[in-house]
């Protein structure tokens, strides 16, 4: 292994920084002392390459409004060509102000109210609100849960599609179950929406924290003829922890598709993103490389020392480790704790803020989701915490 060059193990203080992971517990909640380990952002700085990239523009001080330049596109391109073999081009192209704004936007410009669309829970939980928001309807095909191991359900899928389907929503890789889809999986799923001529809204932001032995295979390179029904939203706002610069990508092959995203963000008057966000992008696809390994490698060392520690000290919760992602499940059915006081237990006797299971879908009773993006030191700390409010109860 090369030598180290970036930290993550120092502990960076995020209190007062407007942080909402931060602040939430104790400014809305009312409970001080907590870690939280919910809302999915990192306590890690972005890359030096990053900041370094936005203070520059930020000194310039002039924030008239941005025209996005050629090197911002070739950037996107040449990150998805040699982080995930898929060749796009510069006519597929969009953006949006985070992958959530450009969902709503997708289910607004696709499908009309009434319509369905599949979603797979227990699944990030924006993505049904943005269906039922907009007056369309959610049809749920779970995933399966045998063995520890989650997966797709295709037989059910195909009994739930019926004439007013219209959409799956797929996330790849999955918040919050932490599976990378095999290549298998993808084609037999994208072989089902052709089949049922249904489009394919592919969620990708967690596509850069893939842990070893996995791969991320963006749904759209799998053949031009799935390209063509499949709108990819992305970002690299977890990557490099910039979502609060809220800018992100949509890539649209198919140019009839693209035309009516285009018109419907000038409908919604969203056509200028925020010129830091655009600096942060390019500066992180464009040098942002080597820091994403060396983080990638530090937050699944995380996920080891998390699992060896549930499992040689609180067997009474079983760590699920993901394939990728920073998110990881906790199976707490064996507590016996109703989901409230589970969430109370947490909160109050342990004080760590997880995100709890059901709000992904009623498949997670029992379950919390806990976000391991801190150091190793946060971590630690947190770990004895729940040892001990285990032991106590
Ligand atoms: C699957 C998924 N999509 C989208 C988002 C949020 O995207 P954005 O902040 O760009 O709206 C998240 C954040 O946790 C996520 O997990």
């Amino acid at each position: 292994m090369h030598n180290k060059k970036y930290d993550f193990g120092s502990v960076l203080d995020r209190r007062n920084t407007c942080s909402l992971k931060w602040e939430f517990c104790e400014q809305v909640l009312g409970v001080p002392e907590v870690i939280p380990m919910w809302v999915a952002d990192m306590d890690f700085p972005a890359p030096p390459e990053v900041v370094e990239a936005v203070v520059k523009r930020a000194q310039h001080g002039a924030y008239g409004y941005p025209f996005i330049p050629r090197s911002f596109w070739s950037a996107i391109i040449d990150w998805m060509k040699v982080r995930h073999n898929w060749e796009i081009k510069r006519e597929w192209l969009s953006r949006c102000h985070g992958v959530v704004p450009a969902l709503n936007i997708c289910i607004q410009t696709y499908t009309a109210p009434g319509d369905k669309i599949i979603i797979q829970s227990p699944v990030y939980y924006p993505f049904f609100s943005a269906v039922e928001n907009n007056g369309r309807r959610v049809v749920r095909n779970p995933l399966r849960f045998e063995n520890g191991l989650w997966s797709l359900d295709f037989d059910d899928l195909r009994k739930k599609i019926d004439r007013r389907t219209r959409m799956l929503i797929l996330c790849s890789p999955h918040n919050p179950v932490g599976r990378v889809w095999r290549r298998q999986e993808l084609e037999e799923l994208a072989d089902i929406c052709r089949q049922y001529d249904l489009l394919i809204v592919s969620d990708e932001i967690h596509a850069e924290h893939v842990f070893r032995g996995h791969r991320h295979i963006p749904t759209a390179s799998l053949s031009p003829e799935i390209a063509a029904r499949t709108i990819t939203l992305t970002a690299p706002s977890k990557a490099f922890n910039i979502a609060g610069l809220t800018t992100s990508l949509v890539i649209i092959p198919n140019q009839r598709l693209l035309t009516l995203y285009k018109t419907q963000l000038e409908n919604l008057g969203l056509t200028v993103n925020n010129i830091f966000g655009l600096v942060a992008l390019e500066a992180a696809y464009t040098h942002g490389a080597a820091w994403l390994d060396e983080l990638v490698a530090y937050l699944e060392e995380n996920m080891d020392y998390a699992r060896r520690y549930f499992e040689e000290r609180i067997g009474r919760i079983k760590f699920l480790k993901p394939e990728g992602t920073y998110l990881a499940l906790l199976d707490c059915r064996d507590l016996g704790l109703p989901q409230k006081e589970l969430n109370e237990f947490f909160l109050k006797k342990a004080r760590i803020y997880f995100d709890e299971g059901p709000i992904f879908g009623p498949e997670l009773e029992g379950f919390e989701r806990m976000n391991l993006a801190c150091s190793r030191k946060t971590l630690a700390e947190a770990l004895s915490r729940i040892e001990k409010a285990v032991r106590e109860i």
